[in-house]
């Protein structure tokens, strides 16, 4: 398939040791100018790098303000590499018809897998014997520790991640419960508590897996933590407010909860330089991590492979599925036609100038789609025609008062 200029002079900039895993999905798809850098780059640096640049690749220490963007006079797309999307300034890139891409499910197994052996080192008691251990102690007792099968674990937030975590609890012998706010088809064995209530009452473990919203902020308070049965374990690798800190340090002080394992915090440092504070670091038995829940190697690889896959689908085909700040559409693909994307202010009349342009023509329309927000409108036209009957077609569509950007791919 071919754009209406050639993928060689398609200009990829990717910043911030983007895995390799996305190099390799360009070049497969054709895509050779591709300037990989293994750092953030300093502002200056930065502009002049994609100053020319078609895609921009990053992860979450670039800030594509709007300057940025502004400065990126021939931005197609952007593709965070990672599931956060704050440092791209999306209403700028929305507005100048650029699409961004990220990955917000490539980590979950890595999160799950994590979540899973956190339940079993800490229904082993293993962070108290671990710390013992590291103090010169020598605990060796049965006392309190356990096996997970046969247990009971909680999932609160039954989607990507508590889904995952279900089905390999049930591969170890645990009764799995989970509690949504969504009416949500029980995989394996799982069943759905009545409410959260419940599940806190009826679980040897419980685990977060909620996203951030008005609801879940602070949805485990001291309240809640107290109809956790007695002895039982807390897992956040969700959302660093979703728990009251205080109320679960208090609740680990009073035996209620005999341990926890937190990778997410109200207040995080923002680099390793900046000391780590929070009231769990006085206990043993508290599992401490530092937000990796999905940091792995497979997740860097997975990340990589979805995001180049879902730029090179965008420039290729034109299919915007899965883009945080336009348009979607998913586009079938178009053998023995010409397509020509047109994107445009959302104002009445366009779309009858685009019609006029096709009628005009006596070209023949194989396929056509559209879809809009608020602000802009995203056409997809197929169309059986020579490339300098394309292109003649892309110009006129250009020409239309209210039109953003035009492409032809053929
Ligand atoms: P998801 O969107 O697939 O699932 C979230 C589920 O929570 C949905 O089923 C939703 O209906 C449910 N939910 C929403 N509000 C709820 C409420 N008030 N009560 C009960 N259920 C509610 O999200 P995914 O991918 O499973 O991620 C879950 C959390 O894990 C997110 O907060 C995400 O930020 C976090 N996460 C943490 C990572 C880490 O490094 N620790 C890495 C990846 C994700």
């Amino acid at each position: 398939m071919k754009t209406s200029f050639p993928k060689k002079d398609i200009k990829i900039v990717l910043l911030e040791g983007i895995h390799q895993s996305a190099i390799e999905v360009f070049h497969d798809a054709g895509y050779t100018w591709i300037e990989h850098h293994d750092k953030a780059l300093p502002r200056d640096e930065l502009f002049k790098a994609i100053a020319d640049a078609h895609i921009v690749g990053l992860r979450s220490r670039t800030q594509l303000d709007a300057e940025a963007i502004v400065q990126a006079r021939r931005l197609l797309a952007v593709g965070c590499f990672c599931i956060g999307t704050n440092q791209v300034d999306l209403d700028q890139a929305h507005d100048r018809a650029v699409p961004v891409f990220n990955a917000p499910y490539s980590n979950t197994r890595s999160v799950a897998e994590l979540v899973i052996a956190e339940a079993i080192l800490l229904m082993r008691r293993v962070p108290e014997r671990n710390a013992e251990c590291h103090r010169g102690g020598w605990s060796k007792s049965a006392d309190g520790s356990f096996e997970v099968r046969g247990k009971t674990l909680g999932i609160v937030g039954y989607g990507h991640i508590g889904t995952q975590v279900g089905v390999l609890a049930e591969a170890l012998g645990m009764h799995v419960i989970y509690h949504d706010i969504e009416a949500k088809l029980a995989l394996g064995n799982a069943s759905a508590a009545r409410d959260l209530d419940d599940l806190l009452a009826r679980s040897d473990i419980v685990t977060l897996h909620v996203p951030a919203t008005p609801q879940t902020a602070g949805m485990l308070g001291a309240a809640q933590i107290a109809r956790i049965r007695h002895g039982a374990m807390l897992i956040n690798a969700s959302r660093g407010n979703v728990v009251d800190i205080d109320a679960l340090a208090a609740a680990l002080k009073s035996g209620q909860l005999a341990g926890a394992a937190v990778d997410v915090f109200p207040k995080e440092p923002k680099s390793r330089d900046e000391e780590f504070a929070s009231p769990l670091r006085e206990f043993d038995n508290v599992i401490l991590t530092p937000h990796v829940g999905g940091s792995t190697q497979e997740a860097q690889l997975n990340i990589g492979t979805e995001v180049a896959a879902k730029l090179v689908r965008y420039s290729d085909n034109g299919s915007t599925l899965s883009a945080v700040n336009f348009p979607e559409v998913s586009l079938p693909e178009h053998p023995g036609s010409s397509r020509l994307l047109h994107i445009h202010h959302n104002v009445p009349g366009v779309l009858s100038r685009i019609n006029d342009v096709f009628s005009q023509s006596g070209v023949n329309i194989n396929g056509q789609h559209l879809q809009t927000d608020g602000k802009i409108g995203y056409v997809v036209i197929d169309v059986s025609a020579s490339e300098t009957q394309s292109e003649a077609l892309r110009e006129q569509l250009a020409a239309i008062p209210g039109t953003v950007r035009t492409r032809l791919l053929y």
